[in-house]
């Protein structure tokens, strides 16, 4: 199970240019790198007031300091993800009820030290982080055809529409997770885990249980243009 295979050069926290330089470096120097990643956090302050300390510590490093943009296809967007989604799955990485392969291995182990109250300050946080998340204009094959599984489901496999639960413009509310601008290789990698099961969900376990690769990547590739 626990194998990068997937995961060709994620960063690794461990190795990260700040915590080797916080190793290397004098107190002054330390300090004035605390200082800038406060800076830092006070310009990513404009959407929704100041940024927990936990997101420059903690998060930065793969979702960036306002959870919009990383580098890697696998990691998610956060900005303008529905609060309430974002603290349900920051409880589950914790009780380690979504077992996911990447939840594992890179969730679960920042996930342990959050307490309550920080999970609670990180959702409010990234929710209010403006733009919402949105297409980086990269566009994958399949657009068409996807918008159709997400307006219409197909019938023939017994997958409902997707719009009945995540929106008319995949927007989602509440628990339902904001889909629209999402990133192309994370929903094909979730819709993976939802249909073999290792992330557990009854509804998108049930709903992902006929898909086809084919459909993951065209219904994919139509919301990460939105
Ligand atoms: C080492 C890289 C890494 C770090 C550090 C990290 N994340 Fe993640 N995060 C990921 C990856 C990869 C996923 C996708 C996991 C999966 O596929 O299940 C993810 C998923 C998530 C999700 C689920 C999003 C969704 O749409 O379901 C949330 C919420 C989240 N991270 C919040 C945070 C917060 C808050 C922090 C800081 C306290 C943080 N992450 C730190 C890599 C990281
Ligand atoms: C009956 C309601 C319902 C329908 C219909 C539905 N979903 Fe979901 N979906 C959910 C819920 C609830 C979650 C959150 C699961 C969790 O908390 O782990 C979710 C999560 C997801 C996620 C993970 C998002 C993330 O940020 O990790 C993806 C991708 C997804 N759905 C795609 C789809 C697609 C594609 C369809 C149509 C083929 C669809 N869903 C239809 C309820 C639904």
């Amino acid at each position: 199970m626990m194998t990068h295979v997937n995961n060709p050069g994620l960063p690794d926290k461990g190795q990260s240019g700040v915590t080797k330089q916080k190793r290397t470096m004098g107190k002054p120097a330390a300090l004035f790198i605390l200082g800038s990643l406060l800076a830092m956090a006070g310009q990513a302050n404009a959407a929704g007031g100041p940024a927990p300390y936990r997101v420059s510590s903690d998060c930065m490093v793969c979702h960036g300091m306002t959870g919009h943009n990383t580098l890697y296809p696998i990691i998610p967007r956060l900005a303008g993800q529905h609060k309430g989604y974002l603290e349900l799955q920051l409880k589950q990485f914790k009780d380690r009820s979504r077992a996911d392969q990447n939840g594992e291995i890179y969730m679960w182990p920042v996930a342990q030290s959050l307490t309550a109250a920080e999970m609670k300050d990180l959702a409010s946080y990234f929710a209010a982080q403006k733009p919402p998340m949105q297409s980086s204009g990269i566009k994958h094959a399949g657009i068409k055809e996807g918008k159709i599984i997400f307006n219409q489901g197909v019938a023939a496999a017994q997958i409902p529409a997707c719009m009945e639960c995540h929106g008319s413009d995949g927007q989602g509310a509440g628990a339902f997770p904001r889909l629209a601008g999402q990133r192309y290789g994370y929903i094909v990698q979730q819709l993976t885990y939802f249909h073999n099961g290792t992330r557990v969900n009854s509804l998108m376990n049930q709903i992902a249980k006929n898909i086809t690769v084919a459909q993951m990547k065209d219904v994919a590739a139509y919301l990460s243009s939105l």
